[in-house]
């Protein structure tokens, strides 16, 4: 029986091969950051208001002018072939369906071509290349194919180590390809030449630049034409930077633990973020949530939206779009549970008083 996500979590695990669930599931190193993403949940407790008139409730919020039907949003996920046959089409299509947000990664298994038209609230995660026109034209053709955002992931300079990525020697299945590359030089990276170990390792050093600085982003505006999200912030001083330099918001993320281990969990960082930036920028975060009561401790400490990763791949793999779709109904009769039992008709009534620290 599927009562939440946690069961969906248990069927994938047992359902697909060691090295690809290892691939999805693991964190960097000592997967500390992974762990602490959700067991930080638990030093928040919820301070609810009653006698509110919690007869409607209204989940309903606007993201970049987009109107979206919760605030709960799809990360950016490498690689969802390997999770079902739809891969990314049947995460974009549930999306449509659930009208939320779907931010679409660079390293995907079906294209921007594909993806593109699927759906009109599409954000595209964009990985650097140091290839400068391979870039260049990527955001040239998101904006064309009517994506309404770049999402600029930070956080991986290089991939962090997953050592059970390491030991399984882990490797896209040859029958997949990674739709964005086909037909250019970067086609057959992973193939070019022998290695132990990751095959990602050799993915990030082909195609990120580590020496970018907060100065790229104007250049990824310019060329893309479209807003810019800075995916992968932590600190406060780095959220003011990449607003100073032109970002339309920021992602509080860790990578879903998987880049730099022992990093602080992402929950911590959103109140000393948003007293830093003020009420009005955009604030995403990401990282372990699971429950309807994570959104609401979430906003209340200054989100304005939050986004999954893992667990769209739950649904994915148990049937497709029908499974993505089934992952955002839970969440969002978990987090409207958690409003009628807290005292809030609508999102603006989220308060941080809601929330007390342990
Ligand atoms: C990711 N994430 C990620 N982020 C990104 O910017 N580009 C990417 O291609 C990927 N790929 C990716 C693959 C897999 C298998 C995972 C689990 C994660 C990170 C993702 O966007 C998000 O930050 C985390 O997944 C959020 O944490 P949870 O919800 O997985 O705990
Ligand atoms: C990952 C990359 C691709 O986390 O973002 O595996």
């Amino acid at each position: 029986m599927i009562i939440n996500l946690f069961d969906l979590e248990k069927k994938f695990t047992k359902k697909l091969p060691k090295d690809i669930e290892g691939y999805y599931s693991s964190g960097a190193r000592d997967e500390v950051t992974l762990k602490r993403n959700r067991s930080i949940f638990n030093e928040y407790e919820l301070l609810p208001r009653l006698l509110r008139d919690v007869s409607k409730i209204d989940l309903k919020t606007t993201i970049l002018g987009l109107k979206v039907d919760s605030p709960i949003l799809i990360a950016p996920v490498a690689m969802q072939q390997m999770a079902h046959e739809e891969g990314e089409s049947g995460t974009a299509k549930a999306a449509k369906n659930s009208n939320t947000i779907m931010t679409h990664s660079t390293i995907s298994n079906r294209s921007i071509h594909e993806i593109g038209p699927l759906h009109d609230k599409l954000f595209f995660q964009l990985y650097f290349s140091k290839d400068r026109d391979f870039t260049s034209q990527m955001l040239q053709d998101c904006k064309a194919l009517g994506y309404k955002a770049i999402v600029f992931t930070v956080d991986a300079p290089r991939l962090g180590t997953r050592e059970r990525d390491e030991r399984n020697s882990f490797k896209m299945p040859d029958n997949l390809r990674l739709g964005n590359f086909v037909g250019t030089k970067f086609e057959n990276f992973d193939k070019m030449e022998e290695h132990s170990g990751s095959s990602m390792n050799l993915h990030s050093d082909n195609l990120f630049d580590p020496s970018l600085t907060f100065e790229v982003i104007p250049w990824i505006k310019e060329k893309s034409g479209l807003p810019v999200l800075v995916k992968g912030i932590l600190r406060p001083d780095d959220a003011t930077q990449a607003l100073n330099y032109g970002a339309d918001g920021i992602v509080i993320s860790n990578h879903g633990g998987r880049q730099l281990d022992t990093a602080v969990p992402t929950l911590r960082q959103i109140e000393p973020i948003r007293n830093t930036v003020g009420y009005e920028p955009l604030i995403i975060v990401d990282g372990g949530i699971r429950r309807g009561t994570d959104i609401l401790k979430c906003i209340a400490l200054g989100a304005d939206a939050v986004q999954i990763g893992r667990p769209l791949l739950w649904g994915l793999q148990y049937k497709g779009q029908k499974g993505v779709e089934l992952v955002l109904e839970i969440l969002k009769q978990e987090l409207i549970e958690t409003m009628i039992l807290s005292g809030c008709k609508n999102l603006n009534e989220i308060t941080r008083d809601l929330v007390v620290k342990v």
